[in-house]
This record gives structure tokens, C-alpha cells and sequence, in this order.
């Protein structure tokens, strides 16, 4: 995915000004920065869902030239947060996913998706009496149903995630991260806004950092992370240190430590 000089007005704020971003095929991307600073945003523009200017290519295609369908055929959108406001049962909402992904009908999509992110027998639950995670579970298994396979005719498919492990505990947040890494690694692209920098850390290959609705770095975790960059872009002391052996940034932020005001 390449997006070039893209800029949004909502209401009558500017919100993005000029954001460039490339995400690979292969690779986990992830986009990082504080609440406000543009994330929702760039992923919607890219996804083609409110309008913007400037341009953005997904596998080389220019995203505002696709019909609605074909651009469900190759890419899965997991919004921030989904209201349902009908009664609907767990595999329901994860069906939908085969109508926007033109999958056949009758496959055994859905419950293998809910296998893997491990909701097994909560098929015939009601939506609305989940918890957060759950329901956030529920909503990745419906993206997953639509993208199953990473790579179609040696063309890739791509997961947009916005805050995919929000709500998770731990080692849900796992199970949620290395289904993206497996995505990735089987050839599909995968963009994932976060907010937890050590997970972002250990499973995103390059990291966006967005700071009032412009991008204020992009590379590898090594090169985005840093103290001074970050420091800067979220307002407080963030030390960053790596772990042996292999030299993975990873904070400890210390004014939780010290009890001093961040
Ligand atoms: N419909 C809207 N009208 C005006 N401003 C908006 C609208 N939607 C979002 N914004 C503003 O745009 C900025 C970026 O929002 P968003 O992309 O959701 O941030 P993030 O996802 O990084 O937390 C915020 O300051 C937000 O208040
Ligand atoms: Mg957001």
C-alpha cells in the first residue's frame, strides 16, 4: 500500500496535512501515536471510507477506482469500535464477512475463524451480552472470514486493523498479534494501528509515527523508537532500552517508576 500527499478536512479542521506512508505485502505495519493525532483517520482515507485528497495505490491499484466489491475481495477493515444494533448471534456477524468477501456460502469459514482467536463454542451466543474483548474477537473473526487467504494468484491481501488489541488481555493481545504475523508471513499485508509500543516492539516490521495529523517518523522499530522521538511526539520521558539478545526496543516508562507527573 503507497499513500501519497493525502489530506483530510473534517467539519472544517484539517485533519491529515500531506501524509505519505508505504506498507508492504510481507510485512506488519504498524501506526503508532497519541489520541488524536491522525490514526483513525489515515486508515479510513485509505480504505476508501470518508473522502481525501492526494492518492493511494493498494497493490499498485488506485484504491478510489475500485467498485465497493473489489475492494472486498482483496482487503478486511476491523474499525475502532462497531455498534450493532440488532440482535444478532456471534456467527451471524461472522458471516458477514463471506458476503463482502465473495467467498461461497457454505463453507466452514466462520468457525474456523472464531477457532482462531479463540471464542470455540460461542457460535450461538448473543452479541451484545459479550464483553469488549470478546466482541473485538467477534470482529476480527468476521475480517478474517472475508481475508482468509494472505495471498491469491500471487496477489496479496491486506488486514487494516484499527487498535485490534485494544480491549485484550494479555495474552489474548498475543494470540491476536501473531495471526497478523502469520498473515504476514504467508505473503499478505497487514496495517495495524496501536497504541502498545512493546507489542508494536516485537511483531510490527515498520512502524508509522503519527503526531498531529502528520508523520513525524517511519522505519524499522529501531530507527521509530527511540527516546528522543518519542519523548518529543507523546510529551513525557519514555527511556527506551533493547533486549539482548537481539536488540528489541522495549520502554519502561518512567515516571510510573519514579511517581513523578508525566
Ligand atoms: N467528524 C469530525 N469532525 C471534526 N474533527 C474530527 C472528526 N473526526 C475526527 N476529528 C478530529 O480529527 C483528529 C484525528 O482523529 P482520529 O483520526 O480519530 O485520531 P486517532 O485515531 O489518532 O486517535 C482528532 O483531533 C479528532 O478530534
Ligand atoms: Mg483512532
Amino acid at each position: 500500500m503507497q499513500a501519497f500527499d493525502i489530506e483530510v478536512t473534517l467539519g472544517r479542521t484539517r485533519v491529515l496535512h500531506g501524509v505519505d506512508f508505504t506498507a508492504k505485502p510481507g510485512q506488519v505495519t504498524a501506526i503508532v501515536g497519541p489520541n488524536g493525532s491522525g490514526k483513525t483517520t489515515l486508515l479510513r482515507a485509505t480504505t476508501g471510507e470518508i473522502p481525501f485528497t492526494g492518492r493511494v495505490l493498494l497493490n499498485g491499484e488506485d484504491v478510489a477506482r475500485q467498485k465497493p466489491w473489489q475492494l472486498a475481495a482483496i482487503r478486511g477493515v476491523q474499525p475502532q469500535s462497531t455498534t450493532i444494533a440488532f440482535p444478532f448471534t456471534v456467527v451471524e456477524i461472522v458471516r458477514l464477512g463471506l458476503t463482502a468477501g465473495l467467498s461461497a456460502a457454505n463453507t466452514d469459514l466462520p468457525v474456523r475463524a472464531l477457532e482462531k482467536v479463540d471464542l470455540t463454542g460461542f457460535e450461538n451466543r448473543m452479541y451484545q451480552d459479550l464483553s469488549g474483548g470478546e466482541q473485538q474477537r467477534v470482529q476480527l473473526a468476521r475480517v478474517l472470514t472475508q481475508i482468509w487467504q494472505p495471498m491469491v494468484d500471487g496477489t496479496p491481501r491486506w488486514l487494516i486493523l484499527d487498535e485490534p488489541v485494544a480491549s485484550l488481555d494479555i495474552g489474548h493481545q498475543f494470540t491476536v498479534m501473531d495471526l497478523t504475523r502469520d498473515f504476514a508471513t504467508r505473503g499478505g499485508g497487514v496495517v495495524a494501528v496501536m497504541h502498545d509500543l512493546n507489542l508494536t516492539a516485537m511483531f510490527a516490521d515498520r512502524v508509522v509515527l503519527m503526531q498531529d495529523g502528520r508523520i513525524a517518523a517511519q522505519g524499522t522499530p529501531s530507527e521509530v523508537l527511540t527516546d528522543a522521538t518519542l519523548t518529543q511526539t507523546y510529551g513525557c520521558p519514555i527511556p527506551v532500552n533493547t533486549t539482548p539478545p537481539v536488540g528489541m526496543p522495549f520502554l519502561l516508562p518512567q515516571a510510573r517508576m519514579t511517581r513523578e507527573p508525566c
